[in-house]
């Protein structure tokens, strides 16, 4: 299949190609788009079929189920069995916005979509390019992130074209994504609200917010018999480089000295380090020092965690495109966005943590 590439000006021009894109959702045809957090690879939520092709062309297994985007507050009601008001409260404070909630629904929405489960999930996305194109497609547009499974999610239609050339019959380049994480996931069917995903909008909004929230055990710890996650998506090994990935927690001096010796003692492998742009300039400096050129990806400023939020999944698509042996992150631990940033690197590193103690 050939993907039309479709770059968009912000210009009236585009609207013939949201025009375009919403047919082709409605013919069953799948598109990719951009939205606040990660890149959709969206297709007609109510159709089977079209949820069918979503997971082919991701390679995801069928019983992680996907999540319906709606343009109007209003498209949601057919969509699910109530609207509980601990969900009205969070719509009204986050919506549009990067907040997916789990209602219990309706027929409408077919199995396919929801991997069988009796409950969907549903986000109204705040990107101008999502909103426009989802009014075009006239019906809710299932959509996970736009990479194939296993891959760090898409922060730009260059990721997506990466992994999704020849599978898909559209893509729509809206730019690098502003939030770079994907949405928070809030499970609105129970008593107390369930956190299922950390995102954007951390725990300490929700509560404030609600009063009662709860943390879904899997978010906090590695996955296991004893500890299975309600968001199925949570349990595979997500986000994952090819190379051995290595969090290091501790004090920053001790931290930084122990990532320099590991990657320089390493004869054979090809090493590299993901960190903040404060602490990049040491390693740098070791690495000159030694005559060796390892490869340094600062993320961001710890002084402004959600530019480290922004490009955490293109530096781990960076570290396969150059084919590294193993990758050194540093932990962040102290932002506003720590919660969600640290979930994806614990995931990424498949839970292998080093934790170390020493020099502040
Ligand atoms: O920011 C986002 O949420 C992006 C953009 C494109 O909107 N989408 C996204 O989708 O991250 P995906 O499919 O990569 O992740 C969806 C997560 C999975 O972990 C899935 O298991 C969970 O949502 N999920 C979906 N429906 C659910 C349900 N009914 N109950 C529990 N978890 C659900
Ligand atoms: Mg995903």
């Amino acid at each position: 299949m050939k993907t039309e590439f479709a770059v968009l000006t912000g210009g009236p021009e585009d609207s013939s190609l949201y025009e375009r894109a919403g047919a082709c959702i409605r013919s069953g045809g799948l598109v990719a788009f951009p939205t606040e957090t990660v890149y959709g690879l969206g297709g007609n939520g109510l159709d089977r079929t079209a949820s069918g092709r979503i997971y082919a062309a991701k390679g995801r297994p069928s019983d992680n189920p996907l999540i319906l985007h709606i343009a109007r507050r209003e498209d949601l009601l057919p969509l699910v069995k109530a609207v509980p008001s601990a969900a009205d409260r969070l719509m009204d404070a986050f919506w549009p916005g990067p907040l997916t909630l789990i209602f219990r629904k309706n027929a409408v929405v077919p199995d396919e979509t929801t991997g069988g489960l009796d409950t969907v999930a549903v986000r109204m996305p705040s990107h101008p390019a999502a909103t426009a194109f989802l009014l075009a497609a006239g019906v809710p547009v299932a959509a996970p992130s736009a990479n194939l499974s296993g891959r760090p999610s898409p922060t730009s239609a260059e990721h997506v074209r990466a992994d999704m050339d020849g599978r898909i019959e559209m893509i729509l380049d809206g730019g690098p994504c502003d939030i770079g994480l994907e949405s928070t996931i809030v499970d609105v069917t129970e008593e107390v609200p369930v956190i299922l995903r950390p995102g954007y909008i951390g725990l300490a909004a929700l509560r404030e917010l609600l009063g009662e929230i709860r943390v879904d055990p899997a978010v906090l710890s590695r996955p296991s018999e004893e500890i299975r996650p309600k968001a199925p998506g949570m349990k595979y090994r997500h986000y994952a480089p090819q190379a051995e990935m290595l969090l290091v927690e501790g004090p920053a001096g001790a931290v930084e000295d122990y990532i320099a010796e590991q990657c320089l003692g390493e004869e054979t492998l090809r090493c590299g380090v993901l960190c903040s742009t404060e602490s990049a300039p040491h390693y740098r400096a070791r690495f000159e020092k030694a005559g060796r050129r390892l490869p340094v990806f600062p993320m961001g400023s710890l002084k402004q965690d959600e530019e480290i939020a922004r490009h955490l999944f293109a530096a781990l698509r960076e570290v396969d495109r150059i084919g590294l042996d193993r990758v050194y992150t540093e932990a962040f631990r102290d932002g506003p966005l720590a919660e969600a940033i640290m979930n994806r690197l614990k995931k990424a590193a498949g839970y292998r943590i080093i934790e170390i103690t020493g020099k502040e």
